[in-house]
């Protein structure tokens, strides 16, 4: 087991054995809470502070969960949206809270990059849990962990990404993680959505679902993300439905046992059919929140590990 990492910025600076280490660990966890009593001690004495400037459901949640599970002292910081400023403001706060010595910070934040910033301002380990349209490990690695489980491995797959990859950090991690770990990548949509120089990460493009499923193991939808868009990226969300809407249909050019993926939220309707979303015979939409919090208590866990292991002067 190895993993040399102090803070966990991306997926981009992982190594291959770093991944499956942090996979058979969540494995371990997979089974942890899915016991009655789900108290350990691997964060304890450890203080988790959650900051998030953007809104979410799932991912505040399964770290809050995750960091209680095992023991830590979980504070959630009410990061009010009309507070957001770049630059500054946001290396006071990282400094103000660092003198609170936490020891495991979680931060979501608009801007691509700002994670990272601020993971060279403070002594703690960082865990990004999303930078504007960057990069969101924890979400690629939660989504590895459900593939290998289901598939039995990460490796040698097809895997078709669908949808608004232009403004998705979820794509950006998967990509980077399915490639690393040798799978074949697809990504289908509409061209509007499906940034410039994209075939430089060894993927394949498609515009047409119907193609770019066909004999996928893995069908991985996405989200509209009209947040980040400033402009008419689509000619309406019928139309997009109706060519790039995962339904029963297009799904039955994809191998006979694929599955059918989203990070959530789901726009049920517009990118993804509510029914085929709740079947669960091939949506494994509900596992890969179970695998949520098991990723994080994982990652969590490592970085800790690492974080006990350095002298403690450097914390002072
Ligand atoms: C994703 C995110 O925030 O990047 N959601 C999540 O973390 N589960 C995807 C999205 O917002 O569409």
């Amino acid at each position: 087991m190895r993993f040399d990492q102090r803070h966990l910025l991306g997926i981009e600076p992982l190594r291959p054995d770093e991944i499956t280490t942090i996979l058979d660990l969540s494995d371990q966890y997979v089974d942890f809470n899915r016991r009655r009593d789900k108290h350990a001690n691997a964060l304890a004495g450890l203080t988790q502070i959650n900051m998030f400037f953007e809104n979410s459901t799932r991912t505040q949640a399964s770290f809050e969960i995750a960091g209680k599970r095992l023991g830590a002292d979980v504070m959630n910081m009410a990061m009010q949206a009309s507070s957001i400023k770049k630059g500054e403001t946001l290396i006071d706060t990282a400094m103000t809270l660092n003198a609170m010595h936490p020891d495991l910070l979680v931060v979501r934040h608009p801007h691509s990059g700002a994670v990272d910033l601020l993971a060279q301002k403070v002594n703690c380990a960082v865990l990004n849990a999303g930078d504007g349209r960057h990069e969101h490990p924890t979400q690629a690695l939660l989504d590895a962990l459900t593939i290998r489980r289901d598939k039995g491995r990460i490796h040698r797959l097809n895997i078709a990404i669908c949808g608004d990859i232009a403004h998705s950090r979820v794509a950006r991690s998967n990509i980077l993680l399915l490639h690393k770990m040798e799978n074949r990548i697809r990504l289908v949509g509409p061209p509007t959505l499906i940034p410039s120089g994209i075939d430089a990460f060894g993927v394949e493009v498609y515009d047409n679902m119907e193609e770019g499923l066909k004999d996928v193991d893995v069908v991985m939808m996405l989200r509209l993300q009209k947040e980040r868009m400033d402009g008419g990226f689509i000619p309406s969300e019928r139309e997009y439905y109706h060519r790039y809407g995962l339904d029963a249909e297009k799904l039955s050019h994809a191998k006979e046992d694929a599955i059918v993926m989203h990070p959530g939220p789901m726009n049920r309707g517009v990118e993804i059919d509510g029914t085929l979303a709740d079947d669960i015979n091939r949506s494994v939409i509900q596992d890969q929140v179970e695998m949520g919090v098991a990723v994080r208590m994982a990652a969590m866990d490592l970085l800790a590990r690492n974080l006990r292991a350095r002298p403690s002067e450097v914390m002072v």
